[in-house]
């Protein structure tokens, strides 16, 4: 008899994201992406403000943007999952993006459900290469965390689209330079 761990294993698929955990149920063809919020950390750091040993002052920690660099910030513990979620959904419904991988529902943040799309099997040099020939250098680093990892990126309907796009940064980069991309990138699947 099949245990429910094995079970599960058979038919879904769980990655780990930066802020997000998908679960990519390959019969349904559909991703569920649920926020990561770091209570745990959070804990810590409020901790280490309480007994003196954290280094930043508890104003600058609470003023942080959510977009800074590095897990630093009580919002970006918290809310980064949550927003990243939520924007990916408003920015799907309002733009209706081709290049964007679709997002079909968001429950305030909390679960997104998401058109599973095909893993891009392809050499990361050549991927960049070709990103490069649509978007200038300056504004393909200007997000490297986004635009530089091949699995923010996947294969629907033959196209190369990005299913990574909750940042405001990304969203700015796929108005401008998107439809380039998604017209003219070579998919080749080895
Ligand atoms: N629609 C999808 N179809 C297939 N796989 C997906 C999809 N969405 C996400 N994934 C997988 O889940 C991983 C994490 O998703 P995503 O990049 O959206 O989360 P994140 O927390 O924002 O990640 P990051 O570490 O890039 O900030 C992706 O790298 C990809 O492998
Ligand atoms: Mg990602």
């Amino acid at each position: 008899m099949r245990t429910i761990p094995q079970w599960l294993a058979e038919r879904c698929v769980i990655y780990v994201g930066t802020n997000r955990v998908v679960v990519e149920i390959i019969s349904l063809g559909l991703v569920f992406k649920f926020p990561i919020i770091r209570l745990i950390a959070l804990y810590r750091s409020v901790l280490g403000f309480v007994r003196g040993t954290a280094f930043v002052p508890f104003s600058r920690w609470f003023s942080y943007p959510m977009e800074s660099e590095g897990f630093l910030g009580f919002r970006r513990l918290v809310f980064k999952g949550v927003m990243d979620n939520w924007r990916e959904y408003w920015f799907c419904l309002v733009e209706r993006h081709s290049f964007a991988q679709p997002t079909y529902f968001s429950f305030f943040g909390l679960v997104n459900i998401q058109l599973r799309g095909e893993p891009l099997v392809m050499d990361q040099w050549e991927f960049r290469g070709q990103l490069q020939k649509f978007i200038e250098e300056r504004v393909l680093y200007s997000d490297a965390h986004h635009f530089t990892s091949i699995n923010n990126f996947c294969i629907s309907d033959g196209k190369l689209r990005i299913l990574d796009y909750g940042s405001r940064k990304t969203q700015n980069i796929i108005r401008e330079r998107g439809m380039c991309v998604y017209q003219n990138f070579q998919v080749r699947v080895n």
